[in-house]
């Protein structure tokens, strides 16, 4: 059976699960967010060290300014009413990407990483403002000013996953297959499996067959 330690998560879908069930594609981000709230159990319950969720990309921004503005305001009041709670539950909660929101949830942000930065149960990145191509280029340019010779090592070093390993298995929601710009360096060898579902749609049950799936596939690295 496969260890797993690190799982990342494409949660596609709330958009048309919103217009789909409350002719609002917004009400299919809230929802989305108990989906969020519902993964985390069943991570902590798997005993899966880190957990990595892509929220918000940085090709996100070209949607209409009312749905961005909907979806920081709903992490704005999951950090208020729920960072404690995750604190108590010993969450460690990381940011991967440029933080250069309204200067409130810049703050709220950071609050959140310091509060739990000791915790070990699970670490949770959220994939903020994140793209793989700037992320990757950013790293180079590191290294060039740095006058280091150019290697895994040193690129890993660099980049926004400085010190969390490479995930084990990439999930995506929603019915697409694709990686939309999302940890390409770190997913060369995860599994990964697309679900038909729409993320708000995606349960315990859904969640626990992937991961007993993964669990029985050969991994290879490049051996036999
Ligand atoms: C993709 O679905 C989802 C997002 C861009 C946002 C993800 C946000 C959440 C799950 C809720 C908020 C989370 C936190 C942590 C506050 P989509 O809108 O692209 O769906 P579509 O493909 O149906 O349009």
């Amino acid at each position: 059976m496969n260890p797993l330690n690190h799982v990342a998560i494409i949660m596609d879908g709330n958009g048309r699960w919103g217009l789909k069930n409350k002719n609002a594609r917004n009400a299919g981000h809230k929802a989305g967010l108990n989906t969020v709230e519902k993964i985390i159990k069943v991570t902590i319950k798997n005993n899966i060290k880190f957990l990595t969720l892509y929220a918000f990309s940085t090709e996100n921004w070209k949607r209409p300014k009312k749905e961005i503005k909907f979806l920081f305001n709903l992490l704005e009041d999951f950090l208020i009413n729920k960072i404690e709670d995750l604190n108590k539950q010993k969450i460690k909660l990381k940011i991967i990407g440029k933080k250069n929101f309204s200067s409130k949830l810049n703050s709220l942000l950071k609050e959140s990483e310091k509060k739990t930065i000791k915790n070990k149960r699970l670490q949770i990145n959220l994939a903020l403002n994140y793209g793989s191509k700037v992320e990757l280029i950013d790293a180079f340019k590191e290294i060039k000013k740095n006058k280091e010779i150019i290697n895994e090592k040193n690129l890993s070093k660099y980049l926004q996953t400085k010190n969390i390993p490479d995930p084990d298995l990439l999930i995506r929601t929603g019915n697409t297959k694709r990686l939309s710009n999302f940890l390409l360096w770190q997913l060369a060898y995860s599994e990964i499996f697309f679900e038909k579902k729409l993320w708000p749609d995606f349960s315990e049950k859904d969640y626990n067959k992937i991961i007993n799936k993964y669990k029985n596939i050969k991994r290879n690295f490049g051996n036999i």
